[in-house]
């Protein structure tokens, strides 16, 4: 079997695949029934060791509209916290013989330390600050339904400029989102205060500004990203106050970026931080929602390939390569 642990195991024609396949459940969604029975007869186990709204909810939602049995497992009202381990907590999901496990965990790695030990596809919904690679997914199907809205659509980004703001030293999400925009064609600039960018992140083909209204100068894109407190230890963090003044997306910043960028962020959003009301809420140019809305549908599509050789349905590796 495959499983998705990380866009760095992905190449750019699988991307595109997962982005195209998600498109029959974007169709889906928006009709009043919104059922398939794709995943009839499957068990997903979605383990959650660390919280999580739209990424727990979209996975459920997702195996449930595709008519699979979904369970959850919240770590905290889980055998977790009477001390067993990572390793016999994954013994025991693989024993219960579900067909997918979507594992969220504090720890970088700890997803692919479950894949190594259990036979079922498993799909990595965040793990430390390693990769997020259903949210990249997700962003990019966003992004591209929202140029085509505009007629600028185009199947990759090439010549687009996306700027990520925030901090991205604990963001999966600004990592994974590196990758999957570079793969799609897209300048990537990275923005946050010296002690919040990892050093050496040049090597991955990022431009790296700590002053954000450069970053922000011809950007076509803003992807906001919130201050990850419960990850630091050691850092200078700055006040929330000190932050927005520095970081924070205002009204007027935006106006510095490219004319009608668009406005992104994976949430959860902390307002008047990393981003204020009336750009966080800004008509026709925040594709915040649009984020959430895609997020089940790139979920069905991960969730239907992953487990198609379980079905008898042919696999990933066995699609053609674009
Ligand atoms: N974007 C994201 O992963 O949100 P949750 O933490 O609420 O799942």
């Amino acid at each position: 079997h495959r499983d998705l642990l990380a866009i760095a195991q992905l190449e750019r024609h699988e991307i595109l695949y997962l982005l195209e396949e998600a498109e029959q459940w974007v169709e889906l969604n928006r009709q009043s029934a919104k059922r398939s029975d794709a995943l009839a007869g499957l068990t997903i186990i979605n383990a959650f060791f660390e919280n999580s709204t739209r990424t727990l909810l979209s996975f459920e939602i997702a195996g449930k509209r595709l008519g699979a049995d979904v369970v959850n497992m919240h770590a905290a009202q889980s055998s977790v916290k009477k001390g067993e381990t990572l390793i016999d907590t994954a013994i025991t999901l693989n024993a219960m013989r579900a067909d997918a496990i979507v594992i969220r965990h504090g720890s970088s790695g700890a997803v692919e330390l479950i894949a190594s030990k259990v036979d079922c596809p498993v799909l990595n919904a965040g793990d430390g600050s390693h990769e997020h690679p259903t949210q990249a997914l997700l962003d990019a199907l966003a992004l591209r339904h929202a140029l085509d809205s505009r007629g600028e659509g185009s199947e990759d980004f090439s010549g687009l400029t996306v700027t990520i703001c925030g901090d991205i030293m604990h963001s999966r999400v600004a990592r994974s989102n590196l990758l999957c925009l570079q793969a799609m064609g897209a300048t990537v600039r990275l923005c946050a205060p010296p002690a919040l960018m990892p050093a050496g992140i040049e090597a991955m083909g990022a431009e790296v500004f700590h002053d954000f209204e450069a970053a922000l100068n011809g950007s076509d894109v803003v992807m906001m990203l919130r201050l990850q407190n419960e990850r630091m230890s050691g850092q200078f963090v700055p006040s929330a106050a000190e932050y927005h003044y520095l970081y924070g997306l205002t009204k007027d910043r935006l106006e510095r970026a490219a004319p009608g960028a668009l406005v992104m962020h994976p949430g959860p959003m902390n307002r008047g931080v990393e981003i204020d009301s009336d750009v966080a809420d800004l008509l026709d140019r925040s594709i915040i929602t649009r984020q959430v809305e895609m997020g089940v549908a790139i979920r069905m599509a991960c969730l239907d390939v992953l487990t198609r050789r379980r079905r008898g349905v042919e696999g990933w590796q066995d699609e053609p390569r674009g």
